[in-house]
């Protein structure tokens, strides 16, 4: 695997390989990668010439310092992990390559970034739009890889592709679960053993409300989340919404053959985890 640090030399083997007619599939990250990253890797081997994962801790989509300061940082691990999953270049550019001076470019992507995410981490998709399409410049993929884990931030990139004409095909990859049904994240390191037993529960919330949800009732699906995770004082749940898994918008009323997503947040002491479901109504 080759380690690029500059943008001009990541450019430049972009525009040499596509000369030579090889395809690029591309992952970017935040590093401290799992599994539910490699499998991004490993479908990106499977289906292209050659696959870049970049690793950049994005000062801009961090609107909380601390959560900034305290993302954990294991590059020569993480390369390690890519070498063995047969990725062919780890593009790893320092704050000062990528942002030279402040940016000042803005994103306005409307509803779809008032709700969830949006809603309670300002800022934090105008940070993730611009540092990947800064990314998409350099890398020049075919192909793009993000997982369904970060289920809106798919649905800001896929309307970023389609605004701003990117050349590339995006891939919705599914969440990759832990045995206990936890998802897979970079922050869960960041867990104490004891929230670590109870982290998943959150997708057991998911579960239950889905469950419900099946069964016809948006109102039940709701109390059902909240009453189970009444046992779990130490969750402070901060968002459970079941929206259309399409626009994110919050449903009132479920019309058979959509696709529903039902996305929570919620912070185990410090540390604030995501999850989703995304299913279709029989
Ligand atoms: P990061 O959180 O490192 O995630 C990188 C990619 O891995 C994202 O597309 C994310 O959805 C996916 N991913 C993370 N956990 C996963 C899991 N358990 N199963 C499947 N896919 C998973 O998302 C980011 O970085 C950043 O916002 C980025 C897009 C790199 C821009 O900075």
């Amino acid at each position: 695997m080759k380690q690029i640090t500059t943008i001009n030399e990541m450019r430049a083997e972009a525009e040499k390989l596509r000369l030579a007619g090889k395809t690029i599939g591309f992952v970017p990250t935040m590093g401290a990668l799992h599994e539910g990253h490699l499998e991004l890797i490993r479908a990106s081997v499977a289906e292209n010439d050659v696959t870049v994962c970049s690793i950049f801790v994005n000062p801009t989509q961090f609107n909380n310092a601390e959560d900034f300061r305290l993302y954990p940082r294991i590059e020569q691990e993480d390369a390690a992990l890519l070498e063995n999953a047969n990725c062919t270049y780890l593009f790893l550019p320092s704050a000062a390559e990528m942002y030279p001076a402040p940016a000042k470019t803005n994103f306005n992507f409307g509803e779809l970034e008032t709700v969830m995410e949006g809603a309670h981490r300002p800022g934090h998709f105008n940070g993730v739009a611009l540092i990947v399409s800064k990314l998409f410049h350099v890398v020049q993929p075919h192909k793009a890889y993000f997982g369904q884990k970060d289920l809106q931030q798919y649905a800001i990139i896929r309307q970023l592709v389609t605004d701003l004409n990117f050349n590339l095909k995006l891939v919705r990859f599914p969440i990759v679960r832990e045995a206990s049904g936890l998802a897979m994240s970079s922050r869960n390191r960041r867990l104490t053993p004891e929230q670590l037993q109870i982290a998943p529960q959150l997708y057991k919330t998911l579960c239950l409300a889905a469950e419900k949800l099946q069964n016809g009732s948006l109102s039940e699906a709701k109390s059902a989340a909240e009453a189970h995770l009444q046992n779990y004082p130490e969750v402070k749940l901060e968002y459970f919404e079941i929206a259309d898994a399409n626009t994110l918008q919050p449903l009132t009323e479920l019309k058979l053959e959509q696709e529903v997503a039902l996305c929570l947040a919620a912070f185990l002491g410090e540390v604030r985890l995501i999850d989703n479901l995304v299913l279709v109504l029989k």
